[in-house]
């Protein structure tokens, strides 16, 4: 059906007021920035200090700091404030990633608990020097000046803050503008009351304090994500205000809320069409002076694309403000047509089709960055679940940065979006609502997480909590349903009030729960844990090292095939959560104490290394023929070494030196294994499907490190001084095979206009620097993360270890 003439009109006229070409020629990808600038670069850094305000750069002597709204906080605010000792940084930007580990100066006067287990409080942030007794590192100051010109005058200044961790004061030319606490919600700021324009500078100084942690995780430190300064005019088009509810029938309902901050009353009209998709609407509002108002104009998508998850189609609204006859403010709006619906008895559904949830949970953090992800990094982490066959993620326990939620949609993966804090007091659920308004645009959104094995999770306080938050996602959002990760009280307190329920673990509960509550749909929150140290393969306690088989999990979880099988074959549950995709920073499991600093629950490893145990999921989630041989082929004369091979295939063969072990059976969801004798040499393994071989791996005994082989996972990059790929560094022998046990020091250079911003490799105990140019291989493997300037043409990272060939690769960054 083509769109009424009529129709065609009234868009090519909207878009032209709109500044924009008519719908033929408007399928270009929208810009996505809509005025907004950028704020990352140009920011001056220093520490300042909890307790002493003589160290605290003059701010606050404690009693005295808010007594007046006057422009003078404090020497810091003021504009002749000497910052040229202060380190220059760029966001997104993490403190907490550049201090050294530290032991709990503690720990000797810690007790075991119940299990006989000595839990140490500094482990859970991976042993930075954060909190009350680290006084000189746990208050961080930014600063820097915005640009204000004539051309500005009459409009409204914001800058928005995408998520500081934590605990903010925003000072604007000496004006304390805001006091922010959350870690992981955006805030805003007007400054436009506040701005000199006489010529003076403005200055903006920004004050973080990590003294409290919000997770038993590691949580990072600072202005760990992008900050934006938006112009606009007194009438606009409110932050993450506009709303966009698209069915798969084509209609897409499209709600922009404005507002006045004008002196007088106006009417405006309000546009909207689907670029490249849609005639457009344009509808007349009148808001009074200090008004706020809302439109929904429905618009006609004919034959629309679906999203999914092979094919995740996106299309952008574009909004805009007209007024007499001019174009004003102009917003564009991603999202995709995609239903989505679980049921009780046959799981999840997604545009009428059924699809099992293999999802991940995950933190924030990556090697080398800890929390401030350049946005590149968002994508190369999500593509490593993709490959793995990971259709799904959780943003355990926080909302995520943007960008992840764009990279999801982008990609195709399910989301589920969880707050920080489940309650119903007014932070909690002013938390709770930036977020849906904030995210619920993207696809890839199915579900909204309210909370995370709360204590009250199974009382009837919990289910008044749980209601009230319910009723604010309904409001906000009637498209999707609430969840929260249970690991007690099933059956009582929440459960009855959430629309799906998260299994944490617990799995032997889950068939009872079914056939007590029938209608309740299942997930699986945090399901397996099996924990792995990458490359290695005997148990040694003393070093912290779990063997990467799937043999370990800690009591209250499983292992990949004590869940995954019996997940796979109840279509009642609709899928779950592995704890976790990656290896993440603090929270050290299995051994909870320094010398560890990292989890070793990941599938893969901090740098996004595969364990083994990436393979087992590839190979039951993914349809593509896979065999997966481990481990290495190096070990002692005598050893009786015991083989795995992951599989897909109907049966598994495997050969020693030539030599036939024998075919075994590959059964649903497991694997196979041999005992042998270890001889030097070779072993390969077939797998065979329909009684033929279509894939087969094969592991050598490695000769003496030779070389080093750098791959980057992308060489093709912007020269925006933001994009970066992950350079894997690998130490191979003589004839190319990958040595297993290698722990060569590794310097990464780079000639051109780049750098390294970090570097890693995987090691749970390792307590070398993520902000440095170097690094030991950990058993064959190390990374670097770099990071483009701004002068586009060609980068060459080499990589050099002594006695060793270097290893190079070449980007082009235009
Ligand atoms: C869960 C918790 C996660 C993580 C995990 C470790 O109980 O929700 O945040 O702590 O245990 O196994």
């Amino acid at each position: 059906m083509t769109p009424h003439r009529r129709d065609i009109l009234v868009s090519a006229s909207a878009l032209a007021l709109m500044g924009l070409p008519s719908m033929a020629s408007a399928q270009t990808k929208a810009e996505t920035l809509d005025g907004r600038m950028r704020l990352d670069e140009d920011w001056k850094f220093a520490f300042g200090h909890l307790n002493d305000p003589a160290k605290d750069f003059g701010f606050s002597d404690g009693l005295r700091t808010f007594a007046k709204q006057g422009p003078d906080t404090g020497p810091v605010g003021r504009a002749d404030f000497d910052d040229s000792k202060w380190r220059e940084v760029q966001l997104p930007h993490d403190w907490a990633v550049e201090l050294p580990f530290v032991p709990n100066p503690k720990a000797a006067t810690l007790k075991p608990d119940d299990r006989g287990v000595t839990w140490d409080p500094a482990a859970d942030h991976g042993y930075k020097p954060l909190g009350r007794d680290y006084p000189e590192t746990s208050i961080g100051w930014y600063r820097r000046t915005i640009e204000w010109t004539a051309a500005d005058k009459g409009k409204r200044i914001r800058i928005d803050f995408d998520g500081v961790f934590r605990n903010t004061i925003v000072i604007f030319n000496g004006y304390i503008v805001k006091q922010h606490d959350g870690g992981y919600v955006p805030f805003s700021v007007d400054l436009t009351d506040f701005l000199n324009t006489d010529g003076k500078p403005n200055v903006l100084a920004v004050r973080v304090d990590a003294s409290q942690g919000e997770g038993w995780f590691y949580e990072g430190a600072g202005i760990y994500r992008h900050v934006w300064l938006v112009k606009h005019d007194p009438v606009h088009i409110v932050k993450d205000g506009v709303c966009v509810r698209a069915r798969t029938d084509g209609t897409v309902e499209v709600t922009t809320t404005v507002k006045n901050d004008g002196d007088a009353g106006i009417t405006i009209g309000v546009s909207a069409v689907v670029l490249g998709a849609s005639a457009a609407k344009v509808d007349g509002l009148h808001l009074g002076a200090g008004d706020r108002g809302q439109i929904t104009q429905t618009l006609q998508v004919t034959n629309p694309h679906l999203w999914s998850l092979e094919d995740p189609y996106l299309y952008q609204v574009l909004s805009g403000l007209v007024m007499d006859g001019h174009p004003h403010a102009k917003a564009t709006t991603s999202f995709g047509f995609r239903d989505i619906r679980f049921d009780a008895e046959q799981g999840f559904f997604l545009n009428g089709k059924p699809v099992k949830l293999k999802g991940t949970c995950n933190h924030h953090d990556h090697a080398g960055v800890g929390s401030a992800l350049p946005d590149a990094l968002q994508y190369y982490r999500l593509k490593c679940l993709k490959e793995m066959g990971c259709n799904a993620y959780r943003t355990s326990h926080n909302p995520p940065t943007p960008e992840l939620l764009d990279a999801c949609d982008e990609l195709g993966m399910l989301v589920i979006d969880e707050t920080r804090m489940m309650t119903s007091s007014e932070e909690g659920l002013d938390q709770l609502r930036t977020m849906i308004m904030r995210d619920r645009n993207h696809p890839s959104v199915i579900l909204w997480s309210i909370g995370n094995e709360e204590p009250q999770q199974g009382t009837d306080r919990g289910a008044v909590i749980a209601r009230t938050m319910k009723r604010v996602c309904r409001e906000l959002d009637p498209t999707r349903g609430i969840t929260a990760a249970m690991d007690g009280g099933y059956g009582h307190g929440i459960t009855e009030v959430l629309d799906v329920i998260g299994f944490n673990y617990r799995d032997d509960k889950i068939d009872d729960f079914h056939k007590s509550f029938p209608h309740i749909p299942i997930i699986g929150t945090e399901t397996a844990s099996t924990v792995a140290t990458r490359g290695e393969y005997v148990r040694d306690p003393a070093k912290h090292i779990v063997p990467a088989y799937d043999t370990d999990a800690p009591w209250w979880a499983n292992t990949a095939e004590g869940w995954w099988p019996h997940f796979d074959a109840k279509p009642y549950i609709a899928g779950g959560f592995i704890w976790t995709g990656f290896d993440y920073r603090g929270e050290p499991t299995p051994y909870p104490n320094w010398p560890s600093i990292s989890s070793q629950f990941g599938a893969l490893d901090t740098c996004g290394f595969p364990k083994d145990n990436y393979y087992y999921y590839r190979a039951w989630w993914r349809p593509e023929p896979l065999l997966h041989l481990f481990p290495h082929w190096n070990w002692q004369a005598g050893s009786t070494v015991s083989i795995w091979a992951y599989s897909n295939c109907d049966a598994v063969e495997l050969f020693v030196n030539g030599k036939s072990l024998g075919k075994k059976d590959m059964a649903k969801d497991m694997h196979v294994e041999w005992g042998v004798p270890y001889q030097p040499g070779k072993i390969t393994a077939f797998g065979y499907k329909g009684g033929k071989v279509v894939v087969k791996d094969t592991r050598e005994t490695a000769g003496p490190a030779a070389r080093v082989v750098l791959t980057a996972d992308r060489t093709a990059l912007s020269a925006d001084g933001r994009d970066c790929a992950v350079i894997r560094a690998e130490v191979v022998d003589a004839k190319g095979r990958t040595v297993p046990k290698a722990d060569n020091l590794i310097r990464f250079d780079v000639a051109g206009s780049a750098s390294v911003i970090g570097v890693g490799n995987g090691n749970p105990n390792s307590h070398e620097a993520d902000k440095a140019s170097q690094r030991l291989a950990f058993n064959g493997l190390a990374c670097a993360i770099v990071q483009t300037g701004k002068t586009a043409g060609q980068v060459t990272i080499s990589a050099t270890a002594d006695g060793l060939i270097a290893g190079k690769v070449i980007l082009k960054t235009a």
